[in-house]
């Protein structure tokens, strides 16, 4: 037993521009977006090899004027025996940030994990960015390769404990 579910701050006021679901007709603007705020490095990381081997649960985008500002994906993964999703990448356009565009992303990712009745939400990112959504530590989700644990993170929805091999479902 672990963590009780996460106490989710309310939504703040919404942002201009409404979110949509990601189509297929949208995959070339989000890998675009995804390239310029992480730059090609991003594809060394272990996260984006678990993301190779799982399957798209949802992704989430913002438009603006008919452009991309926006985007998160969210995989479909076991974390130990805990029915999860991957959160990442995750990005805002640098003209677009710090307008509470990132936090309209994350709390979408958080409302599609409890619609699918998932146990919660795995992550590699900045704590101090993630832990105002009631994203935890998760000293003990073992990814398939090096990764930084501390930057390692979980969104409890239910009891579940994220403990073990996180993996494709
Ligand atoms: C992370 C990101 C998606 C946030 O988008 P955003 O629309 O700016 O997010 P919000 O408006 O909800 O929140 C902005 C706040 O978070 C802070 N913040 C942004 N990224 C942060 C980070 N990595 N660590 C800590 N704080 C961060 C900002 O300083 C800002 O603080 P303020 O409200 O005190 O001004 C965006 O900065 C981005 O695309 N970054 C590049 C890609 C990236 O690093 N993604 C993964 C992050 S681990």
């Amino acid at each position: 037993m672990n963590a009780a579910p996460a106490s989710v701050p309310p939504d703040d006021p919404q942002p201009a521009g409404a979110i949509t679901r990601e189509t297929p007709q949208d995959a070339a603007a989000v890998d675009a977006l995804v390239m310029a705020a992480f730059g090609p490095g991003r594809f060394a990381k272990t996260a984006e090899r678990l993301r190779e081997r799982a399957s798209l649960a949802a992704g989430f985008c913002l438009h603006e004027d008919g452009r991309l500002i926006g985007s998160v994906r969210l995989w479909s993964i076991l974390t130990g025996e805990a029915r999860s999703v991957f959160l990442g990448p995750i990005a805002v356009d640098k003209s677009s940030r710090s307008t509470g565009l990132g936090g309209h992303l994350v709390r979408a990712c958080i409302a599609e994990a409890r619609a699918q009745q998932l146990d919660g939400i795995l992550l590699v990112g900045d704590p101090p960015y993630f832990s105002r959504f009631g994203f935890l530590p998760a000293p003990q989700a073992v990814l398939p390769g090096p990764v930084d644990q501390r930057r390692v993170m979980w969104l409890p929805i239910t009891e579940a404990a994220p403990v073990g091999a996180v993996r494709p479902a």
